[in-house]
């Protein structure tokens, strides 16, 4: 079944914030979605070996134990993908950098598959303000849209959310997960 939605938790810590927000999208999305792990993905990064110079649209990673390919067929299928990520370092986790690197081959061949699909971001970190707290993840995300062909949505920012249940306890940033949902499920379906 092709679900409409794909949310992808990019935290490499199980049950904590980026895995709650995910399960709180998903109660307010209108569809179904498919849910993932992406640290339980096994997306390897690129080694800057330029085998997609040579072979469009495909990467030397690529095969058994790999999961970079089956995530960007997944994203390319669904309306709608949700990055759910903390920041690391004013960033995207490891994990979740390796994915966006692995879309190199999009831009090696200009070809753009994610045409007609969104993209868009729950950003969570635990410092409690700081206007550029998300801006690197904001860029690098908004320029793997641009590089697939997708549509990039304003991410939703959340601030002052440390231990892995600081969300649970979090009412206010619960009802901006939801309503953040609501709109962007309004906007595709
Ligand atoms: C390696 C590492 C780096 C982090 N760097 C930042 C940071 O630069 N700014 C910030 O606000 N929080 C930072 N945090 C805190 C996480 O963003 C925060 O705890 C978040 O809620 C974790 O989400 P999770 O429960 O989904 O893993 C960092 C955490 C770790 C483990």
């Amino acid at each position: 079944m092709n679900e409409p939605f794909f949310l992808v938790s990019c935290s490499p810590r199980r049950g904590g914030n980026s895995d709650f927000a995910v399960r709180e999208l998903q109660k307010a999305l209108p569809a179904p979605c498919r849910v993932c792990r992406l640290t339980e993905s096994g997306v390897r990064p690129c080694v800057s070996c330029a085998f997609c110079d040579a072979h469009p649209g495909k990467c030397s990673l690529d095969g058994a134990g790999d999961g970079a390919a089956a995530m960007f067929q997944t994203m390319f299928r669904s309306r709608l993908s949700i990055l759910v990520s903390p920041v690391y370092f004013y960033h995207i986790p490891a994990q979740a950098k390796a994915l966006v690197d692995r879309a190199q081959r999009f831009w090696a061949c200009g070809e753009k598959p994610g045409r007609g699909r969104a993209l868009a971001a729950v950003l969570i970190g635990a410092r409690p303000r700081g206007e550029k707290l998300f801006e690197g993840a904001e860029r690098t995300l908004r320029y793997m849209a641009l590089t697939l062909g997708m549509e990039w949505q304003e991410p939703l920012c959340l601030y002052g959310l440390d231990g892995p249940d600081a969300l649970a306890s979090s009412s206010e940033s619960r009802e901006r997960i939801h309503a953040y949902a609501r709109r962007l499920g309004g906007m595709v379906l």
